[in-house]
């Protein structure tokens, strides 16, 4: 349904896309991770026909977005990474303009929109002006109206940034509804790593390049082992030099990769050398571990920090009960 060959982007002397090729299969979801100016916007734009490549090729279910962009645009539903619906009207008719640009037919749109608010629970709010909707709604109002015209491909770019945890599952819920019942394409783009574990298939992005193209599950289980996580005390630090163990250190924190099977005799030298390990976290690779090693970087800068981290173990910890 997507297929990119050789994708660049350059902005001058900046190359926003960097050679970029996959393809996502009909029904399939795609996520981008990525942290900020990886080119995930600009990839979308791309494949949304808003902006043209600088070379290289993109066709959506078979056409190309720079010759046919007109068909390719009948195709596809796009929830901007910036809010952009008009607040000055209600619910229904940011609906109605949308419905009547993609030229849905004049008797249906009214059953449409109903439809669309119900599935996103609406419906009781859709004579109100959008300016005194919530975040959370007016968020699952851009996902009503993306869907609206019934695209193949949706493109989803941070469907849930700045929204709570509550409201992004949620959010997530409708997505994964559209794609189970409609089959619906997605391509995706988050910071958030567990977004990303959801699809298909996850492309991690840095610099403009595609470093990784796999499931989430393969890509994890690439890095193999398990990670045992320190505060980066100085002493912590010498010691397991000392001990030749090697060693990453990230927003206060020291991260041990350890191969499977081999925590017990990790562990067993770290006490010989007398480091506390009160604090210590032993954890599995989620994906923001699969996108450090990959990168050197935190997806967020405070992703890594000490609270996140420790909502992340959690999770793991939760998934694997
Ligand atoms: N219109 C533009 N003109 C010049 N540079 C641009 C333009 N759009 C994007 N860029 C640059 O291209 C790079 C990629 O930007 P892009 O918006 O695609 O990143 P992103 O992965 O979506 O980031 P974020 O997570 O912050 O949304 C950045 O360095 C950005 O500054
Ligand atoms: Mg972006």
């Amino acid at each position: 349904m997507i297929q990119v060959e050789h994708l660049t982007k350059k902005f001058d002397d900046v190359v926003a896309v960097n050679d970029i090729s996959f393809v996502v299969k009909e029904g399939q979801s795609f996520g981008f991770l990525g942290p900020n100016g990886a080119g995930k916007t600009t990839t979308i734009r791309i494949l949304t026909t808003l902006l043209p490549p600088t070379s290289g090729k993109a066709r959506i279910a078979g056409l190309d977005v720079t010759k046919a962009s007109d068909r390719v645009r009948e195709k596809i539903g796009i929830i901007f990474q910036d809010p952009s619906l008009d607040e000055r009207l209600t619910a229904y008719d940011n609906l109605y303009f949308h419905a009547a640009l993609y030229r849905v037919p004049r008797r249906e749109i009214r059953s449409r929109i109903d439809k669309a608010l119900a599935m996103v629970e609406l419906l009781t709010s859709r004579h109100k002006v959008v300016k005194t909707f919530s975040g959370g709604m007016k968020r699952r109002l851009e996902i009503a109206r993306g869907f609206l015209h019934m695209p193949r491909v949706l493109f989803l770019d941070e469907p849930t940034i700045g929204l709570d945890p509550q409201t992004r599952k949620v959010i997530w819920e409708y997505i994964n509804e559209l794609k189970r019942d409609f089959g619906v394409t997605l391509f995706l783009t988050t910071h958030y790593m567990e977004e990303a574990d959801d699809s298909d298939r996850v492309g991690i992005i840095h610099q403009g390049a595609i470093v990784s193209l796999d499931s989430p599950e393969r890509l994890k289980r690439k890095m193999g082992g398990a990670q045992i996580v320190l505060p980066s005390k100085d002493e912590n630090e010498r010691k397991l030099k000392n001990l030749k163990i090697a060693f990453r250190t990230l927003n206060d924190h020291v991260y041990i990769d350890v191969a499977d099977g081999s925590v017990r005799d990790t562990l067993n030298r770290m006490i010989g050398q007398s480091i506390n390990l009160d604090e210590m976290i032993i954890t599995q690779p989620t994906l923001e571990d699969v996108f450090i090693k990959l990168t050197g970087t935190a997806i967020r800068e405070e992703a890594a920090g000490p609270m996140e981290h420790l909502r992340m173990v959690r999770r793991v910890r939760g998934k694997n009960r």
